[in-house]
Formats: structure tokens, C-alpha cells, sequence
């Protein structure tokens, strides 16, 4: 999976921040595959967990300001997955190749699902709202 254009919706800090963590989803592919991804699974768990309460906020605060008519769909997936973060650092407190690949198998889950359906409804909403005003 490349962090080709699929995945943006023209919100730059939207694509910002969805490249970030498309980039560090590839980069740990790439460690597992290599067998150096040790180091990099508690990054990136510590980034996602950072990322997922500083990144969803925003989207959510856009969600409010142009009253978006998604916005229950969309913030109860961001919830679920915060959740979901969540159980998953209290079940791999340390390092596994195991750990890596599920999370491997999360991380692309949320992009396929999320970020290319819902981020970007949203995104071209955004992008709607902006231009008209
Ligand atoms: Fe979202
Ligand atoms: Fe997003």
C-alpha cells in the first residue's frame, strides 16, 4: 500500500496528519518484514495513542463547526477505535512479532475502512464548506 493520492481529500492538514500515519504504518510493515521492528513497535504504539486523541479532536472540532451530518457515525468510529487502541496496549504491554502483526492488521484495517470511506466524505464536506464560505 503506497501513500498515493487515493487517500487524500485536499484538507491539508487532514492529508497531513492521514500521511503520518500511512508512513509510519508502512514503516513498520517494512521492519517486520526485515526483522527490526523491536524497536519501532513501542513508537509506534506510543505514536498512536498520541495521535489518535490529537488527530480525531480536530477532525471532530470540523465536524462541529460546519455541522456535518455524519458526525455520530463518524466520532463513534473514532471512539471505537480509541478503544480498541486501548485493549491492545493493555494486551501487548511488550514486544512480540505477534503484537507487530496484529497491529500491522489494525493499522491497515483503519486505512482501508476509515480513512478511505469516512475521512473522506468528510474530507470533501470540508472542502465544500470552506470553498463556499
Ligand atoms: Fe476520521
Ligand atoms: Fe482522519
Amino acid at each position: 500500500m503506497k501513500p498515493d493520492t487515493k487517500y487524500e481529500t485536499g484538507v491539508i492538514w487532514q492529508d497531513y496528519q492521514h500521511k503520518q500515519l500511512i508512513d509510519l504504518f508502512e514503516k513498520i510493515k517494512q521492519a517486520r518484514s526485515d526483522d527490526s521492528e523491536k524497536s519501532l513497535f513501542p513508537y509506534t504504539t506510543g505514536f498512536l495513542a498520541m495521535y489518535v486523541n490529537h488527530h480525531f479532536s480536530l477532525e471532530e472540532a470540523y465536524m462541529a463547526k460546519y455541522n456535518y451530518p455524519d458526525t455520530e457515525e463518524h466520532t463513534r468510529k473514532h471512539k471505537a477505535f480509541i478503544k480498541e487502541l486501548k485493549a491492545f496496549r493493555k494486551e501487548h504491554r511488550e514486544y512480540s512479532a505477534k503484537a507487530v502483526d496484529d497491529l500491522i492488521v489494525r493499522m491497515e484495517d483503519w486505512i482501508l475502512s476509515h480513512i478511505l470511506e469516512n475521512d473522506q466524505k468528510l474530507g470533501k464536506f470540508i472542502l465544500r464548506k470552506e470553498h463556499a464560505g
